[in-house]
């Protein structure tokens, strides 16, 4: 794994910088449109503002995402398609069908992997984390299994509460679908971005402590193609 530990100032614009020079290099290699998984919460946003502003080639690019709330449509200004059109898709130059979402109110979850598997892959995939240890929406538990694909499942109390201000009816919908871990180890190059103290004790966990389904993100561990972007106080615990 690779570690990059940044100020938090230049956080966004060099993973952005970051992100943007590995898109271009595997268009140049792959001579093909690129496939990029994005991820959403706050430690995104500015990240995805930087982004849209570089000089990306966007009609060789096809998006997907890591997660969606059961029951949102993507017109849901809660929902995470609604949290990506407007942070990237709304200020770039995309065409509409380069853009693929889970559709939250009517999801084909077999429908959208296929999709994903027919255009080459998860070229990159865009990693937050969360409190307690969580990729994507796999939340951790003693008899999680490391081999999940994309399936619903059902929202631990902790991201409940992390997720509240932005979605105030998830306590009434605890519910999302995500990709699962197997899915996202299919990446062939991943980028985790994680900042603030409050992430420094998960993120010591997960690339120091025991792989263990306990801390989902502990299997990074062995993801041959990571990089980790920090500030730094969320890599503050890592020697
Ligand atoms: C949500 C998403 C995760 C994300 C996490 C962290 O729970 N499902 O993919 O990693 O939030 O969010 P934040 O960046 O707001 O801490």
């Amino acid at each position: 794994m690779k570690i990059i530990k940044i100020s938090v100032n230049n956080f966004a614009q060099i993973s952005a910088n970051l992100v943007t020079e590995k898109i271009t290099l595997l268009q140049r290699e792959l001579k093909r449109p690129i496939n990029i998984i994005l991820a959403t919460g706050k430690t995104m946003i500015n990240f995805l503002d930087q982004l849209s502003q570089s000089s990306t080639n966007w009609s060789l690019t096809n998006f997907f995402h890591l997660d969606e709330y059961k029951s949102l449509s993507p017109q849901n200004p809660s929902s995470f398609a609604y949290f990506l059109t407007q942070n990237l898709f709304s200020k770039i130059n995309i065409p509409k069908k380069n853009i693929n979402f889970i559709n939250g109110e009517s999801p084909d979850l077999l429908s959208y992997v296929n999709k994903l598997h027919s255009l080459g892959g998860a070229d990159i995939i865009m990693l937050g984390i969360g409190l307690n240890g969580h990729l994507a929406f796999n939340e951790p538990s003693s008899d999680y299994n490391f081999s999940s694909r994309i399936s619903e499942v059902k929202l631990h109390q902790s991201t409940i509460e992390a997720n509240q201000i932005d979605y105030p009816e998830i306590t009434n919908n605890p519910y999302a679908y995500t990709l699962g871990i197997a899915d996202i180890f299919e990446g062939k190059n991943i980028f985790l971005l994680a900042k603030g103290l409050s992430k420094s004790k998960i993120i010591f966990q997960s690339f120091r402590g025991k792989i263990s389904p306990e801390i989902p993100a502990s299997i990074l561990q062995t993801h041959p193609n990571i990089t980790a972007i920090l500030d730094f106080d969320a890599a503050s615990l890592l020697k």
